[in-house]
């Protein structure tokens, strides 16, 4: 039986006020269903804050990559975003994993990533330093920011889970590479998807593209050229790629040392948005579907 903890962090940063969206990307956003922000647009829209706890954890997630000798490895936890109080952000309790530490688990059915089987993932959850950084409220308080308005139905009094995945793909000897998870063109469920770049150390590959929806499922050299939207390499420092999930599909290219013999390694921080909305039963003389 899983169990949880809530969560405790302390002098979570709730004082800050909902941020200012970068409005090119939302503008993107709304007009093509993907947008891109350069890392210093992200870091104006930031302003001067302590970077220190995204960069710890950065090299946690680096470290326990490489220990664990996987070509990938996840940070994960959850939080439920309350836009009516000032964007309020409360992260959601761990759940314990087989190992008896901490886990945030995710969960897709297989229909979205086939490789997973529709079973549900056990990841790390991301450090109560980080958790409660000034850091990563105030990124995503930018990011929901810079969503299109007409995107999210409801949004005064609807309440947002928001995921936050910090992913290091590792080629640990340089010559065998690391691939994402679907390898494969793909939509995930989530409304809003946002990849943020926050390190590339010796690296080639990793590219991001974003496609027409009806491609999903095609490895990333089967997609027809004229369904090809949009193509990128993240290299900056906080440089991302947002995606309207419901209106295109997205993949990240294989991650190959840029000089082989030695590893190559890069960290990017995804968030995700959700709105929760009330779960109905059927009505009792629905007419049948
Ligand atoms: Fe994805």
């Amino acid at each position: 039986m899983t169990t949880f903890t809530p969560l405790n962090d302390k002098a979570l940063p709730q004082a800050i006020k909902p941020a200012k969206p970068i409005h090119k990307l939302r503008s993107q956003l709304e007009i093509d269903g993907y947008g891109t922000a350069a890392g210093a647009e992200v870091l104006g829209a930031l302003a001067t804050i302590d970077l220190k706890p995204l960069l710890d954890e950065t090299q946690a997630v680096r470290r326990a990559t490489e220990q664990s000798g996987l070509q990938r490895h996840r940070f994960y936890s959850t939080a439920i975003l309350y836009p009516w109080n000032a964007d309020r952000l409360e992260w959601m309790p761990t759940a314990t994993g087989a190992d008896g530490n901490p886990a945030s688990f995710y969960h897709q059915p297989a229909a979205f990533n086939p490789e997973e089987d529709g079973d549900t993932r056990y990841f790390t959850p991301l450090s109560e330093n980080f958790r409660s950084s000034e850091i990563l409220h105030r990124l995503i308080k930018v990011l929901f920011a810079s969503i299109p308005r007409s995107r999210l139905p409801g949004v005064a009094t609807t309440p947002v889970q928001v995921g936050a995945h910090l992913i290091c793909m590792n080629s640990h000897n340089g010559q065998v590479a690391s691939v994402g998870t679907p390898n494969a063109l793909h939509v995930d469920g989530e409304q809003f998807t946002f990849i943020v770049n926050i390190l590339r150390d010796n690296v080639s590959g990793a590219e991001n593209v974003v496609a027409s929806r009806c491609c999903a499922g095609l490895h990333v050299d089967d997609i027809p050229a004229d369904k090809v939207l949009y193509r990128t390499t993240l290299t900056d420092f906080l440089a991302l790629l947002g995606v309207d999930d419901a209106r295109v599909a997205h993949l990240v290219g294989m991650l190959l040392a840029l000089l082989p013999g030695s590893a190559g390694c890069r960290v990017a921080l995804l968030i995700d948005f959700v709105q929760l909305i009330q779960k109905r039963t059927a009505a009792a003389h629905a007419p049948d579907r």
